[in-house]
């Protein structure tokens, strides 16, 4: 805790130096990215789980609150990807070091130079979403209701690994926090570099169908063609428009299922190697190391089953109809 103080004051006093902010920006902008990134997963499971509570998830995204969300999103995974590529960049060619300073106002300026296109775009979707009459808009107690059970989820795998930490601690006598071999904490510094470079094309790929060529408004409409599928969400239920994608075939292969598939290992093992990086910084008593670096393993299994189930098991008739009754929310 004593860390994360320091951290925050020193950063605040150490002036004029761009590198200390970009790499403040850099955390935090994949942080805000995981944290969206862990609720993201669970809901699109529940397109295939769940039908009812998947249309309510894509009408809360479809609220001001979530939209002004969406906004912050994209500059975050924007500036992460293209501070990120520096640091690669910067990692594999040593020598380049000396225009560091130049290089981080380079990711400022292509940072701009994309985000502006973007945001312009993307408020096109809102307001012609926004100008139609007689929308009925999710209200703040409906998303404070869905949310809660987010942050009830986070705290009983917290409260969870604390138990279990403590048990290990009283049981071994451990002093020391969770540690990997140094071999393993290697290949994951590789994994982040490689991990990194893949995800651009395909995170870039999967926002601009959902927020520019299409918005995230058109997950519901009803007669409009499925982005990436030569299909026509007839219902305008957004468990449609899922169920589209994840059976659109391109020589026998499910290739969204396969896309999603690929972006969902790289990203959440990617994102939760981060957060034991920031971790691993600033909580140094053993047992609660311990127990924190245990939620993040936990969460990465997790997410990881959760979203490969329902790619694995896809929309299915029964999910079709049941959303299709769902009258009372739209
Ligand atoms: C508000 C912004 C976003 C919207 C509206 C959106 C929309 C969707 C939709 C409709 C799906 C269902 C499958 C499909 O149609 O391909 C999906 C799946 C997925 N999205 Fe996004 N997406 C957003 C942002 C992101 C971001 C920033 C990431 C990565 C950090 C991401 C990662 C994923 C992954 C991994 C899946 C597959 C989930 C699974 O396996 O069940 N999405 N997204
Ligand atoms: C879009 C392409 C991306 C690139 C090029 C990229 C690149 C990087 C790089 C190079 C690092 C530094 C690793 C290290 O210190 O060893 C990093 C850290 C991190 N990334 Fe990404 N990343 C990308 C996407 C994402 C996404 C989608 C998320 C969230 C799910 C994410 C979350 C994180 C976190 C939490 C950290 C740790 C930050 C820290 O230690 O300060 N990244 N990323």
């Amino acid at each position: 805790m004593t860390t994360l103080v320091t951290t925050v004051t020193e950063t605040l006093r150490y002036r004029g130096k761009l590198g200390q902010w970009s790499w403040v920006f850099h955390r935090l902008a994949g942080l805000g990215t995981l944290l969206f990134l862990i609720l993201h997963v669970v809901d699109t499971s529940w397109a295939a789980f769940y039908p009812e509570d998947y249309e309510q998830a894509i009408r809360e995204y479809q609220s001001p609150l979530f939209t002004i969300g969406e906004f912050f999103l994209v500059a975050c995974v924007v500036y992460h990807a293209f501070n990120g590529l520096r640091i690669v960049l910067l990692d594999f060619r040593p020598a380049w070091w000396q225009y560091q300073q130049r290089a981080v106002i380079y990711v400022l300026l292509a940072t701009v130079i994309v985000l502006a296109p973007t945001f312009v775009l993307m408020l096109g979707h809102v307001t012609d979403f926004y100008g139609e009459e007689g929308r009925d808009i999710a209200g703040l107690d409906e998303i404070i209701q869905t949310q809660a059970k987010f942050a009830g989820g986070f705290v009983v795998i917290l409260v969870g690994a604390l138990v279990l930490s403590g048990i290990f601690g009283l049981l071994t006598r451990s002093t020391s926090g969770f540690n990997l071999s140094g071999k393993l904490e290697a290949t994951m510094w590789s994994f982040m570099r490689l991990s990194g470079l893949l995800i651009v094309p395909l995170v870039f790929g999967h926002l601009a169908l959902m927020h520019v060529i299409q918005g995230v408004f058109d997950i519901t409409g009803s007669g409009i063609d499925v982005i990436g599928t030569d299909m026509v969400n007839e219902s305008g239920k957004a468990v449609e428009f899922v169920g589209a994608r994840w059976d659109m075939l391109v020589a026998g292969v499910a290739i969204w299922r396969v896309y999603d598939g690929l972006l969902l290992a790289l990203v959440v093992i990617h994102g939760f190697n981060g957060l034991r990086y920031v971790v691993n910084d600033y909580a140094h008593t053993p047992w609660i190391n311990r127990a924190l670096n245990y939620a993040i393993v936990f969460g990465m299994v997790a997410l990881i089953a959760i979203g490969g189930a329902a790619l694995i098991a896809g929309v299915d008739e029964t999910a079709y109809e049941i959303a299709k009754d769902i009258t009372a929310l739209k």
